[in-house]
């Protein structure tokens, strides 16, 4: 997996955005960061957007957005062709998200979800493999004709 991870939030994830920020730099990963900057109310389409279109394009391989609950940003990001956006707020779901769904973006509920789970969600999300073989044709089959 490529060591640039893109982020995203709103005001509601922005706190969480900046401890996972500290965790990336922890464990040698690099980030850019799509915004937003401050606690300041804002919308996340923008900001979903933005990283959303990084990892269309194949700038960024990876991307983790965070919202209030994460409902709105995953929303917005799952609009982008090839994006396969993950909600998750266990350990467990971003593992399967990754090897179940091969999810590129971690979506987190910054508002409902305590600092340690966020950190193992993250640690899972980064560090487990796609598993391919059947659940390559169910993710073949999610784009609509
Ligand atoms: C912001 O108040 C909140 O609506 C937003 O962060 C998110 O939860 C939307 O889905």
């Amino acid at each position: 997996m490529s060591k640039i991870i893109g982020l995203a939030s709103d005001h509601a994830g922005y706190p969480l955005k900046e401890t996972v920020k500290q965790w990336l730099t922890e464990w040698g990963y690099s980030y850019k960061d799509f915004g937003t900057n401050s606690t300041d109310s804002c919308n996340y389409p923008e900001f979903g957007h933005a990283l959303a279109n990084a990892v269309e394009s194949g700038e960024l391989e990876t991307g983790i957005a965070i919202c209030g609950t994460g409902n709105g940003i995953n929303m917005s990001v799952n609009h982008h062709a090839g994006i396969r956006g993950a909600l998750c707020w266990q350990p467990q779901i971003a593992e399967l998200a990754r090897q179940h769904n091969d999810a590129n973006i971690l979506v987190m509920p910054g508002r409902f979800i305590d600092e340690d789970t966020a950190r193992r969600c993250v640690e899972k999300f980064l560090s487990t493999p796609f598993e391919g073989g059947r659940h390559q044709a169910r993710i073949d089959a999610i784009p609509v004709k």
